[in-house]
């Protein structure tokens, strides 16, 4: 099996992750911040090291400004209907994951103006058309790190510069990127970074996060979630107090402890090892597709402008075909379709057809891409 679907999900993890978890409930399987026992005792000072690690990872100084989450969605949404009230404005691009376009459709409803810069047709952006959109009102921008559908990497740093002038803030969706690019908060000049553990950063699924700012007003974020902390038991209102304020319920130990693994391993390894590894694959994947005719490649072409996500689709085959052929007949794992991305296969011109969508991870190695393009040349053809 040639698993190609890393940017849905990684696959396989870090044997250190695994173990990671399975430790966590042997040895500090209490409840974190809850009781006084020494199982509990245990658990809080994993969560406590983890917070303390992952904050590290992102550059962000106060870990108690990490907060966990369920996944980047959960953390978008924190984060989004969180801060944005009616008569706000918002600015976002084209080529978001619905994890973004959902919510700030359902707070458009809610009376929050929204902006929707348009991309060109390889995703990229040019930072004069969010300057002509912002206004007086504009509160956030709110962009991906990396396109999930094209792989093209959005110019963080200079957005930031845009949003910070006209007084708005800056929310970055780092599904795509975090684990395989570095992501410094402050140098990029983030104001909120939502990230998945169970991506590039080797976790698990069911864990994230949101880092939040030191620039970031935290009594203006109202909590979309209100329940049980462990702190301040003697009151019902949500205490304001960071983490607490948005960690209301049990937290998911065990993908905390699998995501600190899965962090760890990533820092062993180098993110910079990873990267060009990942450009390695990127690059003999593009080259291979871009010799077949009957292929149109999406994207840059460029592997220093994009992670390793590629989209493509075939001349008189439907994208469905493609991907199951690839699975049924030679153990080709990927994804086709719209990717969750609607707008982002409208920005590249493929939508509603979609793609399919190969998404290499550090496992994956240049055999895995020859064999790839050879079996892709024997699909289109069969
Ligand atoms: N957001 C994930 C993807 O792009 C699930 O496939």
């Amino acid at each position: 099996m040639i698993y190609l679907d890393n940017a849905a999900t990684s696959w396989p993890k870090p044997p250190e992750v695994l173990k990671a978890m399975t430790d966590v409930l042997e040895l500090a399987g209490g409840n974190p911040g809850r009781s006084g026992h020494r199982l509990s005792i245990a658990a809080a000072r994993e969560v406590y090291n983890a917070r303390e690690d992952i904050a590290s990872f992102f550059n962000v100084a106060d870990p108690l400004r990490l907060i966990f989450t369920s996944n980047a969605t959960h953390a978008i949404n924190v984060a989004l209907r969180g801060l944005l009230k009616p008569g706000d404005h918002v600015v976002t691009s084209s080529i978001e994951h619905n994890a973004v376009m959902r919510p700030l459709r359902s707070l458009e409803k809610q009376g929050v103006h929204l902006s929707i810069v348009p991309c060109a047709a390889d995703g990229s952006l040019d930072v004069r058309d969010v300057v002509r959109v912002m206004n007086s009102r504009t509160r956030l921008v709110a962009i991906t790190h990396a396109s999930n559908v094209m792989g093209t990497i959005l110019p963080i740093a200079e957005v930031a510069s845009v949003a910070h002038k006209a007084g708005a803030l800056l929310l970055v969706d780092s599904a795509q990127t975090a684990g395989t690019i570095p992501i410094d908060m402050p140098a990029m000049g983030i104001d909120f970074l939502a990230f998945t553990g169970h991506k590039e950063l080797q976790g698990p699924p069911g864990i994230g996060g949101l880092a939040i700012g030191d620039n970031v007003d935290i009594s203006e974020i109202e909590p979309v979630m209100r329940g049980g902390t462990g702190s301040h038991s003697e009151s019902e209102e949500q205490p304001d107090d960071l983490p607490d304020k948005f960690e209301s319920g049990t937290l998911n130990l065990v993908g905390i402890a699998g995501l600190h693994a899965g962090i760890q391993w990533v820092k062993d390894r180098g993110i910079d090892t990873i990267r060009a590894h990942l450009k390695e694959l990127t690059l003999a994947l593009i080259n291979g597709l871009s010799e077949l005719p009957e292929i149109k490649v999406y994207g840059p072409l460029d592997t220093n402008s994009t992670v390793a996500v590629i989209s493509f689709s075939v001349h008189h085959k439907r994208v469905s075909e493609v991907g199951l052929k690839l699975d049924e007949e030679y153990g080709i794992l990927c994804r086709v379709g719209l990717h969750c991305a609607p707008a982002a296969h409208k920005t590249m011109g493929s939508f509603p057809e979609g793609t399919v969508r190969l998404a290499p991870g550090v496992f994956t190695t240049m055999d895995d891409i020859s064999t790839t393009i050879r079996a892709i040349e024997q699909v289109i053809h069969s």
